[in-house]
Parts: structure tokens; C-alpha cells; sequence
């Protein structure tokens, strides 16, 4: 399952507003087409942002838009996620010659990097394993981080069975993960995200993982909203809380995560659910669209090299 396509001139997207129910893929003509995607979270998940600002920097560069615009553009679209100043700050010194072969640099190599963390992280997990958001395919090139490594252990022919968090507002978990799991046959649950103590607690989970779109120097770790208060239940009930974190997502300036950027989204999500309103118009509304989960709440965060613990030291 793949959610960007390029043919070496053309960007497609898969529109994951659209899913589960409606498979719908967009030509991205432009890189502010490509800025408008991520904003809109037509394209979402660490890794998949910052693969479509990689060929957005292609496009622009294809049409003779100003670099420094375009790169200024891509990088307002969304804040939190730290892989998309990584990937424009990557193409920043490639010649125009070269940038279009460096964004499918990028593209490729997230495959190896997925599956490299699903190789290291599959013996972590057995049984019930609960997750948030979506950090699969469609997140990333393919494969997935988290549920990356969820993936692998199944592939392995592991017993695993995924609990996904719905993940209210933008509901990732029941749109995305569970339609993940259902098409590659990985034994998935979903539950509301207000279960997740009452599952914790039933004994029927051996391991919680989350993906990343932001890890402090410390390890502090930002990710989807919900992710902070999955990682205290994980440590009440005495469950390890994983990590799967791709180097790229590892940013040594932030040294705490009292500095990540945390992304306000419009009030309309919280008031609706896909469109329809669910709250009294014109209620007050408090919408972060990530947390950041204290290193202490962290059991282990597993890279493209390995299970690593803060001091992290990236490879060279
Ligand atoms: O708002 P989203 O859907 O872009 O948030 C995605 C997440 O929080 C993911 O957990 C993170 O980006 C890692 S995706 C491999």
C-alpha cells in the first residue's frame, strides 16, 4: 500500500481525508499544491510530509519557482513534525540538476528506514498491542514505523493482535490504521480513545507503540494528541511504551520538549466529526493536534540502527 506516486515528472497523492470509504488519488501540479496537501492533510504522518515537500521542491524547481519561496512555503504548511525541515534543509544545497534525483532519494530510502525499524522492533512485541494515530503505509513511503514494526512481526507470523485508538479529532486509527490492518488481514480491534485504560487494565495488552513527529534532544517526544496520557496509563498498569522513531525525526536542537512547536488546528474538528456537527455552534474549542510525552514515560525508541535510550547518539 503506497499513498505517494511519482513518475519522475508527476506527484500523485492518495487524498487520506477520503478514506476509508472513497481510494481517490490527486495530481499535485505545483509546489504550492503541494504546500495545500500537507496543510490539508490531504498527505499526513512524519516521513510522507516530508517525502512530498522533497518533490515539491522538485516541482518548483521543474517550473522555475524561487527556491527560497518555495521552501519558505512547504515549510509553514505544518509545524510540529521536524522531518519536513530535515528533508527541505536536505535539498537545500543539491543543484537544480540534482534536486529531483535527491527527493527520490529521500522517497526510497524511507522504505529501507521502515523496514529496518520493523525488523528491530518486531521482537518487541507479542499479542495485544495497542497503538494511536496512523504510522503505516500511508504515513510514510510504505511499510510504516510503528505499525511498521506491528506489520513485521506479523509478517513474521508473530501472534499479534492491534488495538488502534480511534485518535479523535482527525480519527487516523479508525480511518487509516484499521483500514491497513483490514486489507493486509493484521487481527485488528478498534476502540474509542477513552478505552484505552479499561483495555490497559484487562490484561489483554503486552505493549503500547506510537510513531513520532518530533523527539527533543532529551527524548522528549511529541506526537498525535492522546499519545502523553496512552504512555501514563502504559505506566500505571506497568506496560512497556515504545517508540518508533526514525533518525530524521530526532531533532538535537530542541533540547527539551518544552521547545517543539505544537500545531493548532481549526476549532471545526472538534465541533464535527467528518463534516457533521456534533456541539453546539460556537462553543469554545482547545485543539492541539500533538502532546509531548515526557522521556521518563519512554520504555525504548527504536531506530533504523537500533533500540536506542537518550543520550541519543545518530549515526554519522
Ligand atoms: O496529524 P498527523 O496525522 O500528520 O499526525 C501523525 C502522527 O502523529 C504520527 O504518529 C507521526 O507523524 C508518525 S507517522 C509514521
Amino acid at each position: 500500500m503506497v499513498s505517494i506516486k511519482w513518475d519522475g515528472n508527476q506527484l500523485q497523492l492518495l487524498d487520506q481525508r477520503l478514506l476509508p470509504h472513497t481510494e481517490k488519488w490527486l495530481r499535485i501540479r505545483s509546489v504550492q499544491d503541494a504546500a495545500s496537501a500537507i496543510k490539508n492533510m490531504i498527505v499526513r504522518g512524519a516521513p510522507a510530509i516530508a517525502i512530498t515537500a522533497a518533490y515539491g521542491m522538485a516541482l518548483a524547481v521543474k517550473s522555475g519557482f524561487d527556491r527560497n519561496k518555495a521552501h519558505q512555503l512547504l515549510l509553514n504548511a505544518r509545524p510540529t513534525a521536524v522531518n519536513l525541515q530535515w528533508a527541505l534543509e536536505r535539498i537545500k544545497p543539491i543543484d537544480d540538476a540534482q534536486v529531483c534525483a535527491e527527493a527520490e532519494a529521500i522517497h526510497h530510502e524511507d522504505l529501507h528506514i521502515n523496514q529496518a525499524i520493523g525488523h528491530h522492533g518486531a521482537k518487541l512485541l507479542s499479542g495485544g498491542v495497542l497503538t494511536i494515530c496512523n504510522t503505516g503505509a500511508l504515513a510514510t513511503s510504505g511499510h510504516g514505523t510503528a505499525l511498521g514494526m506491528i506489520r513485521s512481526a506479523h509478517d513474521c507470523g508473530q501472534d499479534i493482535h492491534v488495538y488502534a485508538l480511534e485518535t479523535r479529532p482527525y480519527l487516523q486509527g479508525a480511518r487509516l490504521t484499521a483500514f491497513e490492518c483490514l486489507k493486509e488481514a493484521i487481527p485488528c480491534t478498534l476502540i474509542t480513545d477513552g478505552m484505552a485504560g479499561a483495555l490497559l487494565k484487562s490484561g489483554r495488552i503486552s505493549a503500547a507503540v506510537a510513531g513520532c513527529d518530533r523527539v527533543a534532544r532529551n527524548g522528549d517526544t511529541a506526537n498525535k494528541i492522546g499519545t502523553y496520557q496512552l504512555a501514563i496509563l502504559c505506566r500505571h498498569h506497568n506496560i512497556p511504551f515504545h517508540i518508533a522513531m526514525p533518525w530524521s525525526t530526532w531533532d538535537p536542537n530542541c533540547p527539551t520538549g518544552n521547545s517543539i512547536p505544537i500545531e493548532q488546528r481549526p476549532s471545526e474538528e472538534v465541533r464535527t466529526i467528518l463534516g457533521n456537527p456534533i456541539a453546539p455552534d460556537g462553543v469554545e474549542v482547545w485543539n492541539p493536534s500533538f502532546d509531548v510525552t515526557p522521556a521518563e514515560l519512554v520504555t525504548s525508541w527504536i531506530t533504523e540502527t537500533g533500540i536506542c535510550h537518550p543520550p541519543f547518539s545518530p549515526p554519522a
